[in-house]
């Protein structure tokens, strides 16, 4: 067992993550573990509706299972736990109810949550599957990152992959079928050298200023 060696803050393990390319499997401490995922847990989503799930494959037969799911990527097998996340595309319908009650303990006005009531029903069951698929990648999205960096200040290090068979992932870890899977996201530490740092764009590339075109003032 092995705990996170370093803290770090925020800022610090932004410009210092790298996408992990080999671990060396040790297993974290499950308080770590459930520091980590009540990060993602504090997220942010549309109407608070939470449509995240997340599986957590420690076990060393299911990360070689999962590892087959994704392409071989052997950082699947060799990553102290690998969170897998998902959406589930009909966890407003069940979840409703209880984020109401929530909100309204927490303060929510009543009339906000009839209308939200309401608003939710008519904005979700508009969707195409597409769409669905999209909305959750985009909540789903943000409680990853939230993950993510908490690991990494806590001294972890991390590998977010997209590579993986969506199919086959449901089999490995046996997911009802309204479930999506979003991304999986290595945990543990480095093993050998770190990856190269692959820079990025520099900022008037990718960000304009009140419109498309216009530099950033
Ligand atoms: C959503 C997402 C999916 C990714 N999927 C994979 C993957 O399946 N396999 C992999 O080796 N790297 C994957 N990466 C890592 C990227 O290649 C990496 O983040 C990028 O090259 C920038 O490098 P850095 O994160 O070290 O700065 C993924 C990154 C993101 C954000």
């Amino acid at each position: 067992m092995k705990s996170a060696r370093t803290e770090k803050t925020l800022s610090e393990a932004i410009a210092q993550r790298r996408a992990t390319p080999s671990f060396d499997g040790a297993p974290i401490p499950a308080e770590d573990l459930r520091q980590i995922l009540q990060a993602g847990l504090a997220a942010p989503s549309s109407y608070n509706l939470q449509p995240w799930r997340f599986v957590v494959v420690q076990n060393e037969e299911q990360k070689k299972r999962l590892r087959g799911a994704a392409y071989n990527q052997g950082k699947v097998e060799e990553a102290s736990a690998v969170i897998v996340a998902c959406g589930d595309a009909d966890g407003w319908r069940k979840d409703l109810d209880l984020m109401l009650h929530r909100g309204l303990e927490g303060g929510m006005p009543p009339g906000y949550a009839d209308q939200a009531r309401d608003s939710v029903t008519n904005y979700l069951t508009s969707f195409s599957s597409d769409e669905m698929h999209g909305w959750l990648n985009k909540q789903v999205m943000i409680a990853f990152t939230q993950m993510m960096l908490t690991a990494e200040t806590m001294g972890y290090d991390t590998a977010p992959m997209e590579g993986f068979e969506q199919e086959r992932v449901h089999e490995v870890l046996r997911l009802p079928l309204s479930y999506w899977v979003v991304a999986l996201l290595a945990v543990g530490h480095l093993k050998g050298p770190e990856k190269f740092d692959g820079g990025r764009f520099e900022m008037g590339h990718t960000v304009f200023g009140e419109e498309f075109g216009k530099p950033l003032k």
